[in-house]
């Protein structure tokens, strides 16, 4: 019999380079997942490009009014997208908006987050910028789970860069995707495989 695959819901607000790093990997036959729908409450984001290229359902999710939340509706149709598509585990990837009781009951302990610093150091917006300004002499990404707070849930795994002499925010923020891109894969395909053990 074959394993069970992890269903994914993914959400992202941007270029998507997380997904595709997770979505690359799976369709090498790395990781017993499948990604049963990626979600974007920007409508021209890349991230839904790169999903509809390999054939995985992706939808815009209209956010609503605010800013840095879905309204409460928007949400509830988030929560209905991801349990009628299956989703097991909900990977967000630069998914720029705040995440709420709606969704975290839905689905406890059981959405993820990657974030471009050291967690709990520098939370928040460009965490690259904030680390470069710090004078600190590395950084790096952090998964963790998502609680209500921001970037404050608890850590799974972590990868460390170096800060280098001459880095800007750019060349800094570049070094850390590249840490990102391996270590977000790495993350779910540990879920996948315990879910894929029982
Ligand atoms: C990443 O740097 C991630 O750490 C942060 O948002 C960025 C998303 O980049 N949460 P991408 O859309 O995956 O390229």
């Amino acid at each position: 019999m074959a394993a069970h695959k992890l269903r994914l819901g993914v959400l992202g607000s941007g270029k998507g380079s997380n997904y595709r790093a997770i979505q690359d990997a799976i369709d090498r036959g790395e990781l017993a997942a499948e990604t049963a729908i990626v979600i974007s409450d920007v409508e021209s984001a890349g991230i839904l490009d790169i999903a509809r290229t390999r054939g995985i359902r992706a939808e815009f999710l209209p956010p609503g009014k605010f800013r840095t939340k879905l309204e409460p509706e928007a949400e509830a149709r988030l929560v209905e997208l991801l349990r009628e598509t299956g989703v097991e585990l909900v990977v967000l990837a630069g998914y720029m908006r705040m995440v709420k009781p709606p969704l975290l009951e839905a689905f406890p302990r059981r959405i993820i987050n990657i974030h471009p610093s050291l967690l709990p150091a520098f939370p928040g917006l460009e965490a690259w910028r904030q680390a470069l300004a710090s004078g600190a002499t590395k950084s790096g990404c952090t998964v963790h789970y998502v609680d209500a707070g921001m970037d404050t849930g608890e850590i799974i795994a972590q990868a460390e860069v170096p800060v280098l002499a001459g880095d800007t925010p750019e060349t800094l923020h570049a070094r850390i995707q590249v840490a990102e891109h391996e270590l977000y894969p790495r993350v779910v395909g540990e879920f996948a495989a315990r879910r894929a053990g029982g």
